[in-house]
């Protein structure tokens, strides 16, 4: 039994290390699915500042609307004059373009919370560093080489690396980069950016499953309920035993 046990062990470790997909810890993006205001901050953020290159082809403007509670009129300034409130979320690049100019059209990001984690997502905008050597001049400590410019820079500014001396076998001595700088030159302090990038999580986790938000909301009540019937069978086992005592 411990044997198997240990087996079992082993052939999950390997998946767990590939889940986790990269080198650097993972920080804790501590996403809080009722706070509806920080899931429409991360709308917007989305919508002005993603769809230009991704699309999100399962999300609805309207359901998304209803779901956070965001006015028509907020919609409609937060959307692209030509969609209407019915439609997905398209993308306003041609594929074929972003193809040439990426090497790589850039993924549908509807579900794309559930193939990486909300961790990872937080962790990720917060790894973009300068990197003259990459044709957008950035990369990523989490996802290295990427090929995706640094959206939010205007943001959060840009980070410098920060780098260590590493001795090969043979002797060389080569730097690579074991961490990044405080970013400069972004309009937003350290903790606002962090505070954004969570409400854009926050968001990316919703669209990745809307009905979360209903399971959440179905939840206290069920407990509730629950509390309340606890209630009544004790009441109504005291209403019992008072006869027999
Ligand atoms: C200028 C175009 C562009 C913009 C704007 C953009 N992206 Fe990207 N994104 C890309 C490209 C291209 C890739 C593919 C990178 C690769 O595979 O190397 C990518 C990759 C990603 C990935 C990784 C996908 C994976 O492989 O798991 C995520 C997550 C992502 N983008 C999220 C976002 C979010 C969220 C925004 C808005 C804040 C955004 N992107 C804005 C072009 C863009």
């Amino acid at each position: 039994m411990k044997k198997l046990m240990i087996a079992i062990l082993m052939m999950a470790l390997p998946a767990l290390g590939m889940a986790a997909g990269s080198s650097i810890p993972l920080l804790s993006a501590n996403i809080d699915l009722d706070d509806k205001e920080s899931l429409q901050r991360g709308a917007t953020i989305f919508v002005n500042n993603c769809l230009n290159c991704h699309s999100a082809h399962y999300m609805r403007y309207n359901r998304m609307s209803e779901d956070l509670g965001i006015s028509e009129s907020d919609l409609k300034a937060m959307m692209f004059t030509t969609d209407r409130v019915g439609d997905t979320m398209k993308v306003a690049l041609d594929p074929k373009e972003a193809k040439s100019w990426f090497g790589t059209v850039p993924p549908d990001l509807t579900v794309i919370e559930r193939f990486r984690g909300a961790d990872w997502l937080y962790t990720y905008f917060l790894s973009f560093y300068k990197d003259d050597s990459r044709p957008f001049g950035v990369n990523n400590l989490l996802f290295k080489d990427v090929g995706m410019p640094h959206a939010l820079t205007g943001m959060q500014g840009l980070a410098d690396p920060i780098y260590k001396d590493v001795t090969l076998p043979d002797g060389t001595i080569i730097q690579v980069v074991d961490g990044i700088s405080q970013p400069a030159g972004g309009s937003m302090s350290v903790p606002d950016y962090e505070e954004s990038v969570r409400d854009l999580v926050g968001f990316m986790v919703y669209m990745a499953e809307p009905a979360k938000l209903v399971r959440y909301d179905l939840g206290w009540k069920v407990i509730a309920f629950l509390i309340f019937l606890t209630f009544l069978l004790y009441l109504l086992k005291k209403e019992y035993w008072r006869d027999i005592h």
